[in-house]
């Protein structure tokens, strides 16, 4: 699946610019400015190597971009990173203001579940309840939020490299780890498979959130698309701060070593996989 197809799935689904000024503007320009879209791609790809009808998890893929993207407009906003650029442009409160742009990330997740709703009434619904339940735990308690308020609370307070992890799984993987294993159960895989798929989106997970602290070091504004040096800005102990440049590589190099073998374990062609692991972390935005 290419970039251009993900992007068409993405529109269909989102509200017209003009249908509910201005919240509807600054929804829009927040998911519409670009990103990787790596989150509804993995989704479609792993609901493929089950499946070769993968219409049933449009729905979602439009959802989880629409979540992922309120999330970034909510880490951008002063009482959070207090960042002024996002995917190379002004992030959405510099562009729309505080209040605008705090409704438009809650309206993003609110919208987000609307769409996958869509999904109850395709084929197989029961598959769709399922992963309604996996998307809602990531959006919320047992992901972002919880990942985003633990990542705020200790902010300058120098958690150690398991506490870390463990606010990455939350803040980072939870959502990667939905957006595959959703892909899997709309696929119909058995639980043995989604397990093996949702350990696997972990160490993808764990390997871009490190390589995100890396670039924050390392990169440069124009091709990151966001501001370098956002981390020690706000004083945040990362996996640079602790295990150095190289260490942190070296910790991404290990977790897609581990991904790679478990995606291997996987029916299909897992040429995809294999070749995504492998520009992630190297990446340069
Ligand atoms: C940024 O995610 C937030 C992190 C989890 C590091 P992405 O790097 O996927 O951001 P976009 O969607 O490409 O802008
Ligand atoms: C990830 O952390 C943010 C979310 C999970 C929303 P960062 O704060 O490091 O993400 P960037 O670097 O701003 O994209
Ligand atoms: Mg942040
Ligand atoms: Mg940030
Ligand atoms: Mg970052």
């Amino acid at each position: 699946m290419n970039k251009n197809e993900i992007e068409s799935i993405i529109m269909k689904y989102m509200p017209e610019k003009d249908s509910f000024p201005p919240l509807s503007e600054a929804m829009c320009y927040s998911v519409q400015n670009g990103g990787k879209r790596l989150r509804p791609l993995m989704m479609l790809e792993t609901c493929r190597l089950f499946s070769g009808d993968t219409s049933q998890a449009e729905p979602f893929a439009a959802a989880v971009e629409m979540i992922h993207s309120g999330s970034l407009v909510h880490d951008d906003l002063p009482c959070m990173d207090n960042d002024e650029l996002r995917r190379g442009v002004l992030s959405t409160w510099k562009a729309f203001g505080e209040p605008t742009a705090l409704m438009a990330g809650d309206a993003l997740m609110a919208y987000a579940f609307e769409t996958a709703a869509r999904s109850l009434l395709m084929p197989h619904p029961e598959r769709a309840a399922r992963a309604m339940s996996v998307l809602a735990d990531s959006a919320g308690t047992g992901g972002v939020c919880l990942g985003q308020t633990q990542d705020m609370q200790f902010t300058g307070k120098e958690p150690d490299g398991e506490t870390l992890e463990q606010i990455y799984i939350k803040k980072t993987c939870a959502l990667l780890q939905a957006s595959m294993a959703i892909g899997a159960l709309i696929g119909g895989a058995d639980d043995e498979a989604v397990k093996i798929v949702d350990e696997a989106a972990l160490h993808i997970g764990l390997a871009f959130q490190i390589r995100d602290d890396i670039l924050d070091v390392t990169a440069d504004e124009k091709s990151l698309g966001k501001p370098v040096g956002s981390d020690s800005k706000n004083n945040k102990t990362t996996f640079v701060t602790i295990y150095g440049l190289s260490g942190a590589q070296k910790a991404v190099f290990e977790h897609s070593a581990l991904a790679r073998a478990l995606m291997l374990r996987l029916p299909g062609d897992k040429a995809f996989f294999l070749d995504l692991i492998e520009k992630l972390e190297n990446r340069n935005n």
